[in-house]
């Protein structure tokens, strides 16, 4: 979602002669867009701040022009007073809802010394505000759906920086993705902090969830590839499911974060759902589209996470089986219901545990990507290599392809027989005479890992 927000400040700030660049000692603005989700990411931008503060001094000094720093995102949303105070040389503070008023706010940040603040909410819908967008993404775009959170998970900030939910309308979306496709997009990934939540006003008038959203965006002529991240198993319903069984252009690759596999931590994370109820909505998904692979997010070290309770994490991780995840130390942060609890887990102790689970998930992750070598895929070409000839892609489970290809095939779907899978990635050879772009169809028998 920050890229996404990043990609969509440069489109409000074009129109006013900005341009990003690769080189930030030259920048005139530099936008730090900003992660609060663990304490780590937050501990971040502070060092970075650091650095930019001296790139801003050596410039003023240099007689060479200003330089405005800007934080963004939801560090600046949950911290914006502290951290204006804290780094007095950061001329602007702006959350994740309202970037759309960087012109203005960057005009007052030029008639003052010190923080321009920002945080607020505001009523008047962001998504409104903002232009079309200016720059191409590519063949594998972002667009976002919905954004904030209802569901108050006890340990994430989400709901408290990223604000209620809301759902954009059909219609807007719909437009938004013609023109990504119209601007060279194959394949569009859905984003939102709680995207099955999604609940628009559809074309019709009536409110439509994401599986009804999914159906329409797949007649878009030349849109290959539909995917949507993140979503909560709650909110997963029965259209959705069908829509994986129906929509041969919805990817058979899903985001789903169980957190633990422990019923007891699941209810003092305020889940709202028991680890059978996860083990029967991916048999219901693997019902409708038996080739899908899945991935998760994993809270390990939860205060009083018993070794019990980890165990039946990595008891549900050998059930399920992931073709890749994520999984992250409990971080407490500030003003979360978890963080007040007692019995928080010894950092060693959380350490342990995540070196287990991510052995298990690597393993899981590895014999996967080997269980894909034979196969002939579709795998959309999307980004140059680093070496000469040799370009990169995602296959339709999104592992990392690395393939030979001449670089007019960039931005197409390739048919390419899978030579190795190895940890992160995998190795391909290029097997049609000409690249096709049309969608990747329904999985078929030959094609679906094991
Ligand atoms: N500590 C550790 N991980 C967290 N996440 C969210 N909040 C925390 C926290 N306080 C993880 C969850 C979520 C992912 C985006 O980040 O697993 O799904
Ligand atoms: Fe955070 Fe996701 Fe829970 Fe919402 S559903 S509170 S974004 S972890």
């Amino acid at each position: 979602m920050n890229v996404y927000d990043s990609a969509r400040m440069a489109d409000v700030l074009a129109p006013y002669g900005y341009a990003p660049t690769d080189a930030p000692d030259s920048a005139d603005l530099i936008i730090l867009n900003t992660c609060h989700i663990r304490e780590k990411a937050t501990e971040k931008v502070f060092s970075e701040l650091g650095r930019l503060r001296a790139l801003k001094e050596r410039r003023r000094a240099a007689g060479d022009g200003d330089m405005l720093i800007a934080v963004a995102g939801c560090v600046a949303q949950a911290e914006g007073e502290a951290l204006a105070a804290r780094a007095p040389y950061v001329d602007l503070v702006f959350g994740p809802q309202t970037y759309h008023e960087l012109p203005d706010m960057l005009a007052a940040a030029r008639r003052r010394s010190g923080p321009v603040l920002n945080t607020d909410f505001p009523t008047e819908v962001k998504f409104d505000a903002l232009p079309e967008e200016a720059q191409p993404q590519g063949p594998s775009a972002f667009l976002a759906v919905q954004e904030g959170c209802d569901r108050f998970c006890t340990f994430c900030v989400v709901p408290y920086t990223r604000g209620a939910e809301y759902s954009r309308p059909a219609a807007p979306i719909a437009a938004e993705a013609e023109r990504l496709v119209r601007a060279g997009a194959v394949e569009i990934t859905l984003l939102g902090q709680n995207v099955n939540a999604w609940h628009g006003e559809g074309l019709d008038g009536r409110v439509w969830g994401l599986g009804r959203l999914i159906r329409r965006l797949a007649e878009i002529d030349g849109l290959a590839r539909i995917r949507y991240t993140t979503s909560h198993p709650r909110d997963m319903d029965d259209d959705l499911i069908a829509a994986h069984r129906d929509v041969p252009q919805l990817m058979p690759f899903l985001h789903l974060p169980v957190q633990s596999g422990s019923d007891r931590i699941l209810a003092a994370m305020n889940r709202k759902h028991t680890a059978d109820a996860y083990r029967a909505l991916v048999d219901r998904l693997r019902a409708a589209r038996p080739d899908l692979a899945l991935s998760s997010d994993f809270i390990v070290g939860f205060p009083d996470e018993t070794d019990a309770d980890f165990a039946a994490t990595l008891r549900l991780v050998t059930e399920v089986g992931y073709a890749q995840a994520y999984s992250f130390k409990y971080s407490a942060r500030p003003g979360t219901p978890a963080a007040a609890l007692d019995d928080q887990v010894p950092e060693p102790v959380r350490a342990e545990r995540l070196t287990a689970l991510q052995q298990l998930l690597g393993e899981q992750q590895l014999a996967f990507n080997r269980s894909c070598a034979g196969r002939v895929l579709p795998v959309l070409i999307d980004r140059p290599g680093r070496r000469p000839g040799q370009m990169l892609g995602r296959s339709p489970y999104l592992q990392a392809v690395h393939l030979a290809a001449p670089p007019r095939l960039l931005g197409t779907i390739a048919d390419v027989r899978i030579d190795a899978g190895h940890a992160n990635s995998l190795a391909g050879t290029v097997v049609t005479g000409e690249a096709v772009t049309a969608p990747a169809g329904p999985a078929t028998a030959e094609r679906a890992p094991a």
